[in-house]
């Protein structure tokens, strides 16, 4: 049995990866501070502890009293909006915390991370479906802070022995089928979560920000991953990098692009009623469209995705949305 250490997992992510990870027979311990989290969504199998993943005195220990193979890092701040408006700290929570957590990791000897990065390092992506080889070039500071740490382990393998596996996830998005985890954030600002409050009647509309794209019918373009996809990755990726402890960076998306109007339709549709809607104005970092290109890591690894319905996604999300209204 491997020893798993998770920041970030009583996020959503984080939280999904932990479940799978306990349903697969992994010994899992948890870090989270809790500042974003919520401590409801955090397996009871699990050992938790609640800290700052920078808080390197009590890091230590845990790292003196246990060794683990892996560890899979989560825990940040997530806010694209925030970031522009308080770049300052997402820099300390992204990138300087972080970096102090990894380096107190490889002091004691836990050297293979899995990292969890985002499709906005690309920014505006001038390929319809984004490769890992495209140009990089973030427009927002959440981005940015993503694509430091990106560097931060690629530069650290060159003259450590440590390994990593970057995953660059697209829009996650859905719920768990057993309901055990969801997304809970009351400020979301994720396309799929408000448009679920819409639904269940915990909002009045949803704002579409900007149809005055250049694409289809205006709004932009995304590639949404259900959450469970998202996880297996997270489980196929820790047994290639235990395995075979080679370095990589991965897309995680499936390669099909909708649009924010798209998305709106089939959840109507889905509901059979209408979700209300307004369009308002671009949000800034924004962009046009961001699909995947996900066959590096679908090849590599010999990977399927099993939920690959916008139905799905959208189903799991309404039912997790309508538990949390009655919770
Ligand atoms: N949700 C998405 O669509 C998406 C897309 C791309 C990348 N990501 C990345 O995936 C990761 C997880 O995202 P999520 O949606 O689950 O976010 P989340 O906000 O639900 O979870 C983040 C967790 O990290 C914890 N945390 C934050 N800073 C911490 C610190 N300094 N010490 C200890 N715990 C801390 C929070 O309490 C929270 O539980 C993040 O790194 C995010 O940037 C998410």
């Amino acid at each position: 049995m491997k020893n798993i250490l998770l920041t970030g997992g009583a996020g959503y992510i984080g939280s999904h990866v932990a479940n799978l990870l306990i349903d697969q027979g992994y010994d899992l311990t948890i870090i989270d501070s809790l500042i974003t989290g919520n401590k409801t969504l955090i397996n009871p199998k699990a050992k938790f502890i609640n800290c700052d993943i920078a808080d390197s005195k009590y890091i230590s220990e845990i790292l003196i009293n246990k060794k683990f193979d892996i560890v899979m890092h989560f825990a940040g701040l997530i806010r694209v909006d925030e970031s522009v408006k308080e770049p300052e700290k997402y820099n300390e929570f992204n990138f300087e915390k972080a970096k102090i957590f990894l380096d107190t990791c490889f002091k004691y000897g836990l050297k293979k991370v899995i990292f969890s990065s985002t499709a906005s390092v690309y920014g505006n992506p001038i390929h319809n479906n984004v490769s890992e080889s495209d140009e990089l070039n973030p427009l927002n500071p959440y981005a940015k802070t993503k694509l430091k740490l990106e560097n931060f382990l690629i530069n650290k393998s060159k003259y450590e022995k440590i390994s990593y596996i970057i995953l660059r996830y697209f829009n996650v998005a859905g719920a768990d089928e057993k309901l055990r985890s969801g997304l809970i954030s009351k400020n979301s600002t994720h396309l799929i979560k408000i448009a679920s409050e819409v639904a269940v009647g915990k909002r009045d509309e949803i704002i579409i920000n900007g149809d005055d794209y250049d694409t289809k019918d205006g709004t932009a373009i995304r590639d949404f991953i259900h959450v469970s996809d998202l996880a297996d990755i997270h489980l196929v990726s820790a047994k290639y990098l235990l395995d075979k402890n080679q370095s990589n960076i991965f897309n995680c998306g499936y390669g099909n692009g909708y649009s924010i109007k798209e998305v709106i339709d089939t959840y109507n549709k889905i509901l059979n009623k209408k979700i209300k809607s307004k369009i308002g104005p671009r949000r800034p970092g924004d962009s046009k469209m961001v699909v995947a290109d996900p066959t590096k890591f679908n090849k590599i690894l010999n990977w399927k995705p099993k939920f690959n319905k916008l139905d799905y996604i959208l189903k799991t999300a309404y039912e997790w949305e309508k538990k949390l209204k009655s919770s």
